[in-house]
């Protein structure tokens, strides 16, 4: 439905990935290399799906990505995701170039409200957004640690400009789309709300803001820069992109209280791993010290399954809840958050853990015979 309602350059935008798209492809197949083990004969009435995160109980152990540029799918597409998240009880990470202040999110009633970094050049701009942050009452700061470079979108080179500079041909295709006419063009996108304060008077333009944030994106972001954050934000923190233990372990060595591994949903560097691959390492070896999310790929409830029992505490929604957006604003989003809880609920049941605590990677058979003995050693333990 939401590559029906959208024009192709926005549609493109959403689905796309960096160059041939090795990694979308890898974040998917993934999945299947991985069978469930279910037993059977288990009473499954009733399937326990709440997580604790950040010692706070949430109904799925789920959360929705930050994503930039969400009034480009519905009007005020921030807002909508917002309210969906509250409404299902998951925390809801706002980007830094969302087309929402920080301030219009902190409003949505009853929200678990986190807040993505991207770290610009000017450190006085980025004291300024974190006290914002603080103000809003915002529970966690995610810094992504993967987009200090820009990812080569080839879709997105030619089509995120044209989202601001539209062409003849997006004008007609644009005309095509006469609900997304009327829902965004007509009424209108924000510029990157965020970003406002520091840009002139006369540029407070979404085209003007999507350049600047391009451009002042810091590309020397480094471990000292995250160690100076930290000493801003007393509350929790999270790095986003991390997939190399190593990495991990000094995120942990810093004090940083959580991880999303991820490659952001294929976008930024082509042939990355997967962050399925590598989360069963890093949850064995850090998970107990702090909370390991993950996301990229994940379209099923069965893939919540298999993260969490491999070790993750969570996951974020990416695409998925961006599909129910563009389909149908708010109430969409809410459609996709209940069909992956219920996915994820009926996979519980079926594979005879109907609670989420009694996931581990005995439930999993990999194909490869190197997992299978990985399998049989954990078997044996049970
Ligand atoms: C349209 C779009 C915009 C995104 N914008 C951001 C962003 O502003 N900040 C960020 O950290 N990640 C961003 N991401 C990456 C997501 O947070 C997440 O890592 C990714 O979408 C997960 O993969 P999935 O879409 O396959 O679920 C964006 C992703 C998409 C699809």
């Amino acid at each position: 439905m939401a590559q029906c309602r959208l024009p192709s350059f926005v549609f493109e935008y959403l689905e796309g990935g960096a160059e041939d798209e090795v990694t979308l492809r890898r974040n998917r197949a993934v999945f299947e290399d991985l069978a469930f083990v279910p037993t059977t004969l288990v009473k499954a009435g009733a399937v326990d799906t709440t997580r604790t995160i950040f010692d706070q109980p949430a109904k799925l152990p789920l959360m929705i990505a930050p994503m930039g540029f969400c009034g480009l799918f519905s009007h005020r597409g921030d807002v909508s995701l917002a309210r969906a998240a509250s409404a299902a009880g998951i925390p809801f990470i706002q980007s830094t170039v969302s087309n929402a202040s920080i301030e219009d999110i902190a409003a949505v009633p009853g929200l678990r409200h986190w807040m993505q970094l991207y770290v610009f050049r000017s450190r006085p701009f980025m004291e300024r957004l974190v006290a914002r942050a603080l103000a809003a009452n915002c529970e966690a700061l995610v810094i992504t640690t993967d987009a200090s470079v820009f990812g080569n979108r080839e879709w997105d080179r030619r089509n995120y400009r044209r989202a601001t500079e539209p062409t003849f041909r997006n004008k007609v295709d644009v005309l095509l789309h006469p609900r997304w006419m009327r829902d965004v063009v007509l009424r209108g996108i924000p510029a990157f709300q965020n970003l406002l304060e520091v840009l002139p008077p006369d540029q407070q333009t979404l085209a003007a803001s999507a350049t600047w944030s391009r451009r002042e994106v810091d590309p020397d972001l480094d471990w000292e820069r995250v160690s100076w954050l930290r000493s801003l934000w007393p509350r929790k923190l999270v790095l986003k992109g991390l997939l190399a233990p190593v990495d991990v372990k000094q995120a942990l060595g810093i004090g940083v209280d959580g991880v999303v591994l991820s490659n952001h949903g294929g976008r930024q560097l082509d042939g990355a791993i997967s962050p399925m691959t590598v989360l069963p390492e890093i949850a064995s070896r850090f998970g107990g010290d702090m909370t390991i999310l993950i996301d990229s790929g994940f379209r099923r409830g069965t893939d919540i399954v298999k993260a969490i029992a491999l070790g993750a505490d969570g996951v974020l929604l990416g695409r998925p809840v961006l599909y129910g957006l563009a389909a149908g604003g708010e109430a969409g989003v809410r459609k996709a958050i209940d069909t992956l809880g219920e996915e994820f609920a009926r996979a519980l049941a079926l594979l005879g853990r109907p609670s989420i605590a009694q996931l581990d990677p005995t439930c999993l058979y990999r194909a490869d015979a190197n997992r299978m003995a990985q399998y049989e050693k954990a078997e044996r333990l049970v």
